[in-house]
């Protein structure tokens, strides 16, 4: 875990012409966090400048939806800016660049991401879900009255949206010492099987309707966590939640999506975890995110040839 600890980093900061005067002011803002490991900011409005032998790419600009807004306008307006990056990744980043897809529809964006940069691995290629997973986890420990910190190995499955189902079938609690399933440590079934799903579900929709603006430094934080875990590994016996490319031999989910599963990693390299019991209940929730992700992807290809 000490590599990433010490790796100084360069930032290169794109966004469109007419919002360079406020990236000036996050740059200003960056100085003023005298980070030690942030060697170099550099802002732009070009691509060439932006995607430049990039290491690690984080893609958190995309369309929001308006009000009246269909799915599908938010998907058309989508699929030509991640079209567009992905094409920018191929040609200027190096190979073995880590991609992130942060903006929302996340993980069909990232699916077009990388269809559009074929000279990069698919595997390089990921989407945030980490949020919905530190979400669950902060769920569980807050019902225990303990810290995040000891409770492990929840699952979010399928898209960053209210179909996401986060699982705590394979959850362990760590309370007085002595280590728990989470069905053991909460002792409220209903709960787990209901309000909890249902919060973690909406809860970027709750934070919206609270700020009056969507998550912010929750969303930040899983960014860090999400490729600190890239970069340093995950835990021995521990693993996380990530939308990452499905071949189809995994726990039944369709080819050709970006769909959140238990990642452990190692060496920059992530492998589903893939031994887990899945009883009725859950296969049904992750059948259901899944569906939602076929017709996601679908509706973005029919896009991405026009
Ligand atoms: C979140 O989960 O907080 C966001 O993805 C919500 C949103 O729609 O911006």
């Amino acid at each position: 875990h000490c590599s990433a600890k010490l790796t100084p980093i360069i930032l290169l900061l794109l966004d469109i012409t007419p919002m360079l005067p406020v990236l000036e002011g996050v740059v200003m803002e960056l100085q003023d966090c005298a980070l030690p490991l942030l060697k170099e900011i550099i802002p732009t409005d070009k691509e060439e400048v932006a995607f430049k032998d990039l290491d690690a790419a984080i893609l958190v600009g995309s369309m929001p939806r308006k009000e009246g807004m269909e799915r599908k306008d938010l998907l058309k307006a989508n699929v030509a800016i991640f079209k567009n990056q992905g094409a920018a990744l191929d040609k200027y980043a190096k190979k073995t660049v880590k991609v992130l897809v942060v903006g929302n529809p996340a993980n069909t964006n990232c699916l077009v991401a990388a269809k559009s940069a074929p000279s990069i691995p698919k595997e390089n290629f990921s989407c945030l879900t980490r949020l919905d997973h530190n979400r669950a986890r902060s769920q569980v420990a807050m019902r225990c009255g303990i810290p995040a910190t000891q409770v492990k190995n929840v699952i979010i499955w399928g898209n960053h949206s209210s179909t996401q189902y986060p699982d705590v079938h394979h959850c362990k609690v760590n309370m007085s010492g002595s280590e728990l399933t989470c069905f053991d440590a909460i002792k409220d079934d209903d709960w787990l099987k209901g309000d909890f799903i249902t919060t973690v579900q909406q809860r970027g929709a709750a934070v919206i309707k609270a700020r009056k603006l969507s998550s912010a430094m929750s969303a930040a934080k899983a960014i860090c966590d999400h490729m600190r875990d890239i970069w340093s590994g995950t835990h021995e016996g521990e693993f996380t939640s990530m939308g990452v490319y499905s071949t189809g031999n995994s726990y039944g989910v369709p080819e050709d999506l970006i769909y959140s599963f238990p990642v452990q990693i190692q060496n920059k390299t992530w492998k589903i975890v893939d031994s887990l019991a899945i009883n009725d209940f859950s296969k049904s929730k992750m059948d259901a995110t899944a569906a939602e992700l076929v017709e996601e992807r679908d509706t973005a290809v029919a896009f991405l040839g026009v």
